[in-house]
């Protein structure tokens, strides 16, 4: 009798000891933060979320709220028709020295050299879900959820249970959809987890999802 409990003991203190090594894998630092916000996408997304997205919309097709308000203007952002230096100049001078709607701002003073080179780098991916959903990420997730989304964010020491490891979540997008937007509380699950319907847009949330399935080790569940 004494031996098999002695030797379940000693099987119990080996397992949990592999499981606080991997418990406590290292939290993102300061540098890989760093390194994931400062890419000129991820940057030109911020500056195209504050200035563009009211004219030219979330996917640079031209639905946004105040398109209407323009009239005949093509609000689509193609960025097929001219090169790089006519886009930039577009931006700088807005539409009316390259004849264009006059409802294209200039954004020469309002701008600095490194936003407006950071929000062309933008332009040519503001119609890919998956490049759209990573500056979302990057913008509000990797503080609990971490750069690389494995759950280990610098805040995620804080909360138990901690932020779920996104790269091998067995999760389908609809259960994602959902806790998204409703927060964990809604679904059951811890608190923490924020309500993101009150401030990402519908096609934000999407853009996200789109993002968590290229991140994903394992194939997610039904
Ligand atoms: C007040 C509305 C408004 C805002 C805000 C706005 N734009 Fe525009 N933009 C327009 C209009 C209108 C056109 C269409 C011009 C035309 O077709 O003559 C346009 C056209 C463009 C084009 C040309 C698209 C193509 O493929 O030919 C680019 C690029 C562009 N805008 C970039 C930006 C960027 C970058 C920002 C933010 C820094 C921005 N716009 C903010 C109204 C706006
Ligand atoms: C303040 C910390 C925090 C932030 C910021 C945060 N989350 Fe979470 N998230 C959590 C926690 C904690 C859980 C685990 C809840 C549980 O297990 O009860 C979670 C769970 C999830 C899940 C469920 C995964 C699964 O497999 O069950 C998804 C999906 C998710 N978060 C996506 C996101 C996205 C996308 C963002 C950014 C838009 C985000 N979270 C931002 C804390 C956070």
């Amino acid at each position: 009798m004494r031996l098999p409990l002695f030797m379940a003991g000693m099987m119990a203190l080996v397992l949990s000891a592999g499981a606080i090594s991997i418990t406590h894998a290292k939290t993102d630092s300061r540098k890989d933060i760093k390194a994931a916000k400062s890419k000129p996408l991820i940057r030109g997304g911020i500056v195209y979320k504050s200035y563009c997205v009211l004219c030219h919309g979330e996917r640079g097709d031209g639905m946004a709220r105040a398109t209407k308000l323009y009239g005949q203007g093509n609000l689509l952002i193609s960025m097929d028709d001219h090169n790089y230096e006519y886009y930039e100049k577009l931006i700088r001078e807005g539409g009316l020295p390259l004849g264009r709607s006059r409802y294209m701002p200039a954004y020469e003073d309002e701008l600095s050299e490194e936003q407006i080179g950071d929000v062309m780098e933008y332009l040519y991916i503001v119609n890919d879900p998956v490049s759209r959903g990573e500056m979302v990420f990057m913008t509000n997730c990797i503080l609990c959820h971490g750069v690389k989304g494995n759950g280990k964010g610098r805040a995620s020491v804080m909360y138990d249970p901690p932020p779920a490891d996104l790269t091998r979540s067995d999760k389908n997008d609809d259960y994602k959809r959902m806790i998204i937007t409703m927060g964990g509380a809604a679904m059951g699950r811890s608190e923490v987890m924020p309500e993101w319907g009150l401030q990402l847009k519908d096609q934000e949330i999407e853009d996200v999802i789109a993002y968590l399935r290229t991140i994903l080790v394992a194939s997610p569940g039904k």
